[in-house]
């Protein structure tokens, strides 16, 4: 596995299509691996980082990595990429990247693992070993504007092609992993029986960085000293972290920074820059009927 000297030309990595993978729309890079993936053996002290694509994933992976490494191994974060310091167990990309096998062979203590899978996909021995779960979520207009940027860019997600066209994936819920609707009631319902599972908001993180950090160190047991709470909020902040090789995704090959920067805007309300009237009105039509109404996003802070 070597990403340093990957070319995705010679590589062969090409757009994929989208399929159906037991009711969830998926692509090949995150079903190819499905067997070896579901037998992955969770330890009771990995933490698990789960997302629907573009809910504010690296960020809160960046937080925690810091939070648990920053005071023992502060190189970590300037030395080595976050897809290896917490690799998205789902992806496989042959000859290349294997986020299982990167997860499995974590030198770290805990071990921190990122998944966008839907709650239902998730290995059992997660639930098992009673692992804590941090699940992100963020309002769903923005988290689609997100991801159509994202689309444009990255050669391992299906084509973006128009907005107006994509806007309509979105609702319907073609989109690899699914549909966002699904992905957020369906974590949101588990949070109910499983209280190892701590559940944020994108928009929160925006509002009071420190607060969330303070929540997030009371779920997890963890009581960081100041110093190494400035040196979280400093090291998270938008402007640092895209600032940053080994969290702004630039050593990661299959994406086009021409195109879209992963770090891109770290914004609230970015869709008001990308939805036409009639867009908004069809969403929020749509969204009272499929939101679970007991989930509560934020529109505004
Ligand atoms: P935008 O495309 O709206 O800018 P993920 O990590 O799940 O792929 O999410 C990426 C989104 O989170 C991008 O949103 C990115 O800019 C934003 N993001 C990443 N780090 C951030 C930070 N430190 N502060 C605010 N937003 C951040």
């Amino acid at each position: 596995m070597d990403l340093k000297s990957f070319d995705p030309e010679k590589a062969n990595v090409e757009r994929p299509e989208m399929f159906d993978f037991h009711g969830v729309t998926m692509v090949h890079y995150f079903t190819d691996n499905w067997e070896n993936v579901q037998k992955f053996q969770a330890r009771p002290d990995d933490i698990l980082i789960a997302t629907y694509p573009k809910a504010g994933t690296t960020w809160v992976s960046q937080i925690l990595d810091l939070l648990y490494f920053g005071e023992t191994n502060p190189e970590r974060q300037t030395t080595i990429p976050i897809y290896e310091r917490v690799p998205f167990m789902d992806l496989l990309i042959p000859g290349v990247f294997s986020g299982k096998d990167l997860a499995d062979n974590l030198p770290t203590t805990p071990r921190l693992i990122k998944t966008h899978f839907p709650v239902q996909f998730v290995p059992k021995s997660f639930w098992e070993q009673n692992c804590k779960i941090i699940y992100v979520a963020r309002n769903g207009k923005d988290n689609m504007v997100s991801y159509y940027h994202f689309d444009t860019m990255n050669k391992v997600q299906p084509e973006a092609g128009t907005w107006s066209s994509y806007f309509q994936r979105f609702l319907q819920g073609k989109l690899a992993f699914g549909s966002w609707y699904d992905h957020v009631n369906g974590w949101w319902k588990k949070k109910q029986t499983y209280p190892n599972l701590h559940y944020m908001f994108y928009e929160d993180l925006i509002e009071n960085t420190g607060r969330e950090i303070d929540k997030l160190c009371s779920f997890l047991g963890l009581s960081p000293s100041a110093e190494l709470k400035e040196k979280v909020l400093s090291g998270v902040q938008f402007d640092n972290m895209k600032k940053n090789q080994m969290a702004n995704y630039s050593t990661l090959p299959v994406m086009d920074f021409k195109i879209s920067p992963f770090m891109r805007k770290g914004k609230v309300s970015d869709w008001k820059n990308h939805f036409t009237v009639a867009q908004n009105e069809a969403f929020d039509e749509d969204y009272k009927t499929k939101i679970d109404p007991t989930l509560l996003f934020r529109d505004e802070i």
